[in-house]
């Protein structure tokens, strides 16, 4: 595309793939996420959508349906094979979803502090658009995960009827905070798994027989400690195979670059601005700014044992540094592109994470290059692949807090996942003002080369049926069980 008058260049990526095991670290500089500011439409009336309908998600209406009364529902994965398919084990669907109960006296906002990983299943030929998810309740018994909150993660089943339950163990030390939702002691984070058993009848998906394992604790070096950092995030483990690496086991999470909070100095790497650009900022410039707050990172892990109790850093895949303090939820997508496998790494980020002088919406991010470890092309060159609608010409605000005349969909959904067909789930957060806890309609976004657009002839005018998780695999045949 054009340059935007005003604006710098993004930086030049390869898309080259390195070793898993180097120390390259692709950067999603200020110069590309200055990107979305560059797409954005300053002349807007206010409150509009500003940015194009290809990279916006479909609004929700406000009267989207309840998907359990007594449950809100957020952060939202399939059953899964290490290669990302969605599985239906005989003859069910089963999602898992952060859950935290409707009715114990706390606000939806409080969810996190108070946040179980809980299942649904369903027929698999059951009507996505009639037919509800029944609610199996928690995976795991009260007291037996590590950690006394459990956070997002992934779900892999593995040879017979073993399943593995990769997860972040949140332990929080302030009750009172843990009600009145956040101020108090910072959390310990680390990721955990739970070898157990999934099983299935006529009346639907039981699991038991779990076996937890603390896996990864922050190093300090390349992951920012809760010392470092009581805001540091530590989380949302999410494994697979790559078929450049054959019999290895690979983990994206969440982290922040190692060192205590404020002492980062941005680099001229993480601005990435090119030689001679009139419109690039300054390294002091920014570093007076206070951007270099904003650490976040993609981490690797790789195992270490075919069990996958044991695992080992690897550099992170992608830093944000001055650019965005949060990568939450990767996941790596792997899609044969003439011939050639591509690598999406996607991330979901929210406005009020992002460092000084940089905006762009909640949504999901991508980045495409020629391995799990690459020179990663932002998406659409900014890396915003499907925000909610947002007037980006107004300040950056939080869920808890809008203001009266910004788009009343900025905060809409969270927590984008994408599945295999470019179907992109998530849940809804706050439709104008109507709080949600429940999973957003199902999207389709079309992409190749890096750029991707909104399918708007997906569904009613691209939005899909509620909770719309469907499964590509089958395992252990349908009904006989
Ligand atoms: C994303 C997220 C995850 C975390 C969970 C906690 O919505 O922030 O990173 O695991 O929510 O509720």
């Amino acid at each position: 595309p054009a340059p935007t008058p005003g604006f710098p260049l993004p930086t030049e990526h390869t898309q080259e793939a390195f070793d898993p095991a180097s120390d390259f670290t692709s950067k999603w500089t200020r110069a590309d996420a200055k990107q979305i500011m560059a797409q954005s439409d300053p002349t807007v009336a206010p409150g509009e959508n500003s940015m194009s309908p290809d990279v916006t998600m479909p609004e929700i209406p406000e009267d989207f349906p309840t998907m359990n009364e007594d449950v809100w529902v957020w952060d939202t994965w399939s059953l899964t094979d290490e290669n990302a398919n969605q599985i239906s084990y005989k003859g069910w669907d089963v999602i898992f979803s952060l859950v935290a109960d409707r009715h114990a006296g706390y606000g939806f906002d409080q969810r996190h502090w108070n946040a179980r990983i809980g299942y649904f299943f369903r027929k698999t030929n059951a009507d996505p658009a009639k037919d509800k998810w029944n609610y199996g309740g928690h995976v795991f018994a009260d007291g037996a995960s590590i950690g006394n909150t459990e956070w997002s993660g992934s779900t892999r089943l593995m040879q017979g009827n073993h399943v593995n339950v990769f997860y972040t163990a949140t332990t929080f030390y302030d009750i009172a905070e843990r009600n009145a939702g956040g101020g108090g002691i910072a959390p310990d984070a680390s990721i955990a798994k739970a070898l157990g058993k999934i099983h299935a009848d006529e009346n639907g998906v039981t699991f038991d027989g779990f076996d937890h394992t603390n896996l990864l604790e922050p190093d300090g070096e390349m992951y920012q400690t809760k010392e470092q950092n009581p805001g540091f995030a530590f989380r949302d483990p999410y494994t697979f195979a790559d078929p450049a690496h054959p019999g290895k086991t690979f983990m994206v999470f969440e982290g922040n670059t190692g060192g205590t909070r404020g002492e980062y100095e941005c680099k001229p790497e993480d601005l990435g601005y090119r030689p001679g650009d009139a419109n690039a900022e300054s390294v002091d410039e920014v570093n007076s700014s206070g951007a270099y707050y904003q650490t976040a990172n993609v981490g690797l892990a790789v195992a270490d044992n075919k069990d996958l109790t044991k695992w080992s850093f690897l550099p992170p895949i992608l830093s944000a540094n001055c650019v965005n303090d949060q990568t939450e939820r990767p996941q790596i997508f792997i899609q044969n592109e003439g011939g050639k496998n591509k690598y999406y790494l996607f991330t979901i980020s929210h406005q009020f994470t992002y460092a000084a002088g940089m905006r762009g919406p909640d949504g999901v991010y991508g980045f495409v290059g020629d391995g799990v470890r690459s020179d990663y092309q932002p998406m659409n060159n900014s890396g915003l692949a499907l925000g909610s609608p947002t007037d980006l010409n107004l300040p950056s605000e939080s869920p808890e807090a809008p203001t009266p005349n910004q788009n009343g969909r900025q905060f809409q959904a969270y927590s984008h996942y994408v599945q295999p067909g470019g179907l992109v789930q998530s849940f809804i957060d706050n439709v104008n003002g109507v709080r949600g806890g429940s999973l957003s309609p199902t999207v389709k976004i079309n992409f190749r080369d890096g750029i991707s657009q909104v399918d708007r002839s997906f569904g009613q005018d691209g939005l899909g049926p509620f909770g719309y998780l469907p499964t590509n695999l089958r395992v252990g045949g349908e009904g006989h069980y």
